[in-house]
């Protein structure tokens, strides 16, 4: 079994998952702006401290993925911070893309771009303590898109990205995010994903990727936010599971869906249909980013200093996911 590949099935061991907190400084911004907290540093760090120094970070969470500014901070207790991660059991990570930028020649979608110096940033983060990185392409649903344009494009970078990443002996996330926004059918998001997916694995292959040493990350099938189709739970996870056995090479050992703007519980039962009907030898799994962390961020901002609260509200939520990652969740222990 290759290193790659180790360090894949370490983050996603059984019922642990990944916790996505790798927001960009304006996005963590516009997320602490909402619960009325001062984005600073130091609030950014303390919240960000406050879920890693939690007990469920043991069982529950595999892999951490940070933003820049936070690999490079020193936590409370003087560790930096993918010691603290490390302390745990868990596997730090680290968001490589710079960004969605506007796609010249399509000017309504969105190429990810930072693959400038990414070889030389690759090794830093390594230096840090990274182990595995995490790369997202975004694809938005309409009549006319995504584009063939968007969709080649943004797989190239994604095949680029992992190799670079291959390279410096770390895992790469690929995260190929059809976007929820739009009136489009569930019909549409599972021939859309398929289709995204079905090129992001073209390109990694053309690129020679070591698919066992890859982690997914895509998102549930699911209709449009504003379609006004809602489908049964159980739909989306016969439908996400058909769009992956259809689209992802079998080498792949696991994948991580993004929560992308389902309500926690949403997020939480779907993948446990998914894990409950899983006939595929991926282990399906969670990196979830608002999922995860929305119910603590909300408690925290009324009072930044209770600790122990917020950490209580996270491990709720995370045992709830790791449990929905072993198929094992259920609304009576959610409520309880
Ligand atoms: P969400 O789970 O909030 O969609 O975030 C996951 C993520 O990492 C998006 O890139």
């Amino acid at each position: 079994m290759s290193e790659l590949n180790n360090i894949a099935l370490k983050i996603l061991a059984k019922g642990k998952g990944i916790l996505a907190a790798d927001e960009s400084t304006g996005t963590m911004t516009k997320r602490l702006d909402a619960v009325n907290v001062s984005s600073t540093t130091k609030n950014r760090l303390l919240f960000r401290e406050t879920l890693f120094s939690s007990e469920s970070m043991k069982n529950c969470v595999g892999g951490v993925i940070l933003y820049d500014e936070t690999i490079k901070q020193i936590s409370s207790s003087k560790k930096t911070i993918p010691e603290l991660i490390a302390t745990s059991g868990s596997v730090t990570g680290i968001k490589v893309d710079t960004g969605a930028k506007v796609l010249a020649g399509s000017t309504e979608e969105k190429i990810t771009e930072g693959l400038d110096g990414l070889r030389e940033r690759l090794k830093e983060y390594y230096k840090l303590g990274a182990r595995f990185t995490k790369w997202r392409g975004v694809y938005s649903i309409s009549d006319k898109y995504p584009s063939k344009l968007a969709i080649l494009s943004n797989a190239h970078a994604l095949a680029r990205y992992a190799s670079l990443v291959q390279e410096s002996n770390m895992v790469p996330v690929v995260e190929p995010e059809v976007l929820m926004d739009g009136n489009h059918s569930a019909e549409d998001c599972f021939n859309k994903t398929s289709e995204v997916i079905n090129k992001c694995f073209e390109e990694l292959n053309l690129h020679k990727i070591d698919l066992t040493g890859i982690i997914l990350k895509p998102n549930m099938v699911l209709p449009g936010t504003n379609s006004g189709k809602k489908i049964s739970n159980e739909e989306v996870a016969k439908l996400t599971l058909k769009c992956l056995k259809e689209n992802v090479p079998k080498s792949v050992p696991g994948i991580a869906f993004l929560s992308g703007g389902q309500s926690d519980i949403e997020a939480t039962e779907n993948l446990n249909l998914i894990n409950k009907y899983n006939d595929t030898n991926f282990i399906m799994s969670y990196s979830y980013g608002r999922a995860l962390q929305q119910s603590a961020l909300k408690f925290w901002s009324k009072d930044i200093n209770n600790i122990k609260g917020t950490q209580a509200v996270f491990n709720h939520r995370a045992n709830m996911c790791s449990l929905a990652a072993q198929g094992k969740w259920s609304k009576e222990l959610e409520e309880k």
